[in-house]
């Protein structure tokens, strides 16, 4: 998808209708942060709070996103996050693989516009449909991935979600983050 200019796209996915979940949602959530980013965060899709504020990563989730960016020195002002999907799925199901294709114009759009030196992608959907794998998230930390059809390098880390259900999962996301703030240097 081309768009005009930053605007138009932001400005086309709070118009798209493309598939059931912009019917369903209370608004679209298409991104927030620096468009200077070198840190580009991709998410799944908003869950209840992001629906109703209009912003990825706001929730519990986010808080403690915010809290791991921290760690390493990262302001959430620095960064760009965005998730897979724009809009929420109905009781926080995970997207249907058509509704992340409709999405998938919008976030390659916003790839290229800020042209991230490093994506970090939390979770297993956002990997996923990024690497275009059906690997299982705690082998795909194991390695370093790059964007198919680009050269961006792309970590993935466990979701803030599942750290809050397994806090033993949190060494591994440590050591994830630090892995990051060495690539960001
Ligand atoms: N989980 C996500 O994957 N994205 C959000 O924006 C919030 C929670």
């Amino acid at each position: 998808m081309d768009f005009e200019n930053w605007d138009g796209l932001i400005e086309a996915i709070h118009a798209c209708e493309a598939c059931e979940l912009a019917k369903n949602c209370t608004q679209k959530v298409p991104g927030v942060g620096s468009r200077e980013a070198d840190l580009m965060i991709i998410g799944e899709g908003p869950g209840h709070d992001e629906d109703i504020r209009g912003e990825p990563f706001v929730g519990r989730s986010g808080q403690l996103l915010d809290r791991m960016l921290a760690a390493i020195g990262i302001a959430r002002e620095q960064v760009y996050i965005t998730n897979i999907v724009k809009c929420r799925p109905p009781n926080n199901r995970d997207p249907k693989p058509e509704e992340a294709l409709m999405c998938r114009g919008f976030l390659e759009a916003q790839i290229r516009a800020i042209e991230p030196r490093v994506i970090l992608s939390v979770g297993r959907v956002s990997a996923h449909n990024l690497l275009d794998t059906s690997q299982p998230v705690g082998k795909l930390i194991r390695q370093m991935h790059t964007l198919p059809g680009t050269d961006i390098p792309v970590k993935v880390t466990y979701h803030p979600a599942y750290l809050l259900r397994t806090p033993s999962a949190k060494a591994t996301a440590w050591q994830d983050l630090k892995q990051l703030h060495r690539l960001l240097k």
